[in-house]
């Protein structure tokens, strides 16, 4: 063969070598070449291995400019209120599964990954649950909850979040009070974990909390020594879900220190319910940083889609206007995943409504 040739080609495969490392190590994104960049959130996470999700209303699915951006912009769906206790089993053993199934085959139909949210938490949890006073039938009934809603989406949902919120404010580093600890004492999320790892194995097994993003803080912290004692002692746990629900300053400045100090025990680190007050695009731009910084970042999720669909809409916090237009906080967002925003045009709408 022409050793001009024989160079060209072997050029050609060190090259698609380098493009696929592009393209599937996390972290690399933001040196991608142009021809890897896109111009959604979901699909240029995607080129670093990462999803880019939202919260979803089951409420809000007929609502067409809503459901337009979320075909178009996100490969990651969790339920915002659907699969919690109190919409599931609003009575014990009866089980409704009727808006989480709406979301979650939407979704699925979609090729849109799938985060359950959540399964065992002291908040939205009906008073049959909050009034049991006797351990046994605690156990039982969480167990059985846990492993009725896991059983029905097996095999469908990339990460769980089995407990939720389980640790205190302030600077106690220690579980909060509610009926799960009051009866079942602190041996109780690592029973929800080891029930839910029985239940679905394929699913990844998330403790997600919020105020955990600064490193020293003693919440933080808390939830450090339980994950480093759960790997120590080979209870399962597969990731650790950084709420992230942030003041107009954005993350706090240790914000990847955490997350790769949490990474660093041999779990994934995930941004699962992401809002910033205002949303200026350096305290987005800020946050999806640290993430790209981390390996084992494996994505990020917002909480909600356009301002007037967050729980706390009064502050503006996410990435879409009322009107479904993209915020320069959005341009910020892909800019940092690697991507390139599109030209600027009159209106998204109606680009989102032919999706
Ligand atoms: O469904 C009822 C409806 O029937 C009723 O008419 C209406 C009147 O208020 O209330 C509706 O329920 C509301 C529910 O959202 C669904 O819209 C509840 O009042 C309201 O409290 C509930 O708020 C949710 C909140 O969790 C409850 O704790 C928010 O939508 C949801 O975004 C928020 O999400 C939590 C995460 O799950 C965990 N981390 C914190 C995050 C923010 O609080």
């Amino acid at each position: 063969m022409n050793p001009l040739k024989r160079l060209d080609r072997r050029r050609a495969s060190v090259l698609s070598l380098v493009a696929a490392t592009v393209l599937v190590t996390p972290g690399t994104a933001i040196g991608a070449p142009d021809a890897v960049k896109a111009s959604t959130l979901g699909a240029q996470a995607a080129q670093s291995g990462r999803y880019f999700g939202t919260a979803v209303a089951a409420g809000r699915l007929g609502d067409g400019t809503y459901t337009g951006i979320l075909n178009r912009e996100f490969n990651s769906v969790t339920p915002e209120n659907e699969m919690k206790w109190d919409t599931t089993e609003p009575s014990r053993g009866s089980f409704n599964f009727g808006p989480a199934d709406q979301i979650a085959n939407r979704a699925q139909a979609r090729g849109q990954r799938l985060r359950g949210h959540t399964l065992v938490w002291h908040s939205q949890l009906p008073n049959w649950v909050r009034s049991i006073r006797d351990a046994n039938t605690l156990r039982g009934v969480m167990n059985n909850h846990i492993t009725t809603l896991m059983n029905r989406y097996k095999g469908r949902i990339h990460s769980w979040d089995v407990v939720n919120e389980a640790f205190a404010d302030g600077g106690s580093g220690q579980h909060r009070s509610s009926v799960f600890q009051n009866l079942l004492g602190d041996g109780f999320i690592e029973q929800a974990f080891r029930t839910a790892r029985s239940a679905d194995p394929s699913a990844k097994l998330c403790y997600n909390d919020y105020s955990i993003e600064n490193w020293s803080d003693a919440k933080t912290q808390g939830v450090y020594r339980m994950v480093r004692d759960f790997k120590a002692r080979g209870v399962p746990i597969d990731c650790v879900g950084l709420q992230s629900h942030f003041g107009a300053g954005g993350p706090p400045a240790s914000f990847q220190t955490t997350l790769s100090n949490f990474a660093a025990l041999g779990v994934d680190v995930q941004i699962t319910e992401l809002d910033i007050a205002q949303a200026s695009p350096t305290a987005y731009a800020n946050t999806v940083r640290a993430c790209m910084n981390v390996a084992r970042c494996t994505g990020i999720t917002v909480w909600g889609i356009r301002d007037s669909d967050s729980w706390r809409s009064g502050e503006n916090p996410l990435l879409f206007d009322r009107n479904g237009n993209k915020k320069s906080a959005y341009n910020a967002v892909l800019t940092t995943l690697g991507g390139t925003p599109a030209a600027p045009r009159g209106t998204t709408d109606a680009a989102a409504e032919l999706q």
